[in-house]
């Protein structure tokens, strides 16, 4: 593949965790558990094929209301994921950041989480963000509050807020817009992922369910985005 039609940044709504595992007759836990071995293939083949950055909705500010047991079962692999993450961030240069409001989670978790972003913080390789905790209207007024006691202590006057520096007071500080979404099984909803910076951005959605993603369905993603003619501004 000709990597300078690659997206440069590639956001993943990774829908169909629950209904993958309900087709085989398994807890949807276990969705959960094999969409994560989904996505640590999808980092590598997209680094692969020359895609710099993606970032994934993992936990939305939503998904508290699923039953006890879900959100045990995800706040548990994300522990798991988060400490492996160290090792495995070092070993393909790797850096990880998560977008989001993360004074939810338990403690020992982002304990975790400031470790591992501290660790990878030099890493140039995929450049990987893990949205937890996250909502997109949640993470737009995080940012008005902060530009506003800003106003309010006199450090900052109204006129000076413009498009450029609300996204650089937002979660994903410092990173391209994505180029091209996905969201897998079908399902054809933002579901409040990513709402400032999905503007221009390219949508894709296929049928497949999380779990199943293969690298032909992320060639077929990339082949769908270099199809699109970008009519808005990106390249
Ligand atoms: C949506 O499927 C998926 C989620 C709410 C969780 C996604 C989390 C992971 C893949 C694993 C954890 C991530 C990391 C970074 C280790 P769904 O449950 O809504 O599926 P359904 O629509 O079929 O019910």
């Amino acid at each position: 593949m000709d990597k300078s039609n690659v997206p440069e940044h590639i956001a993943i709504i990774m829908d169909g965790n629950g209904r993958w595992a309900k087709k085989k007759h398994m807890p949807r836990n276990y969705g959960h558990s094999q969409g994560s071995k989904t996505l640590e293939r999808v980092c590598e083949d997209a680094y692969n094929m020359g895609v710099k950055y993606v970032t994934v909705y993992a936990f939305s500010t939503e998904n508290w209301s699923r039953s006890e047991e879900e959100v045990n079962g995800l706040m548990s692999l994300l522990r798991v994921y988060m400490k492996d993450a160290i090792k495995k961030s070092k070993k393909n240069n790797m850096r990880v950041r998560i977008i989001g409001d993360i004074t939810r989670l338990a403690p020992d978790l982002q304990e975790s989480i400031r470790t591992l972003e501290e660790a990878s913080k030099d890493y140039t390789g995929l450049q990987f963000q893990v949205a937890l905790n996250y909502g997109g209207r949640d993470e737009i007024i995080r940012t008005v509050k902060k530009l506003s006691s800003k106003v309010k202590e006199g450090t900052l006057s109204v006129e000076n807020i413009t498009e450029e520096m609300f996204s650089d007071n937002l979660d994903t500080k410092g990173i391209p817009d994505p180029d091209l979404l996905i969201r897998t099984s079908a399902e054809q909803r933002i579901s409040n992922f990513m709402l400032w910076q999905l503007s221009y951005t390219e949508l894709y959605f296929p049928e497949v369910l999380w779990p199943d993603f293969s690298k032909k369905d992320l060639e077929d993603a990339i082949a769908y985005y270099n199809k699109r003619e970008r009519r808005y501004g990106g390249v």
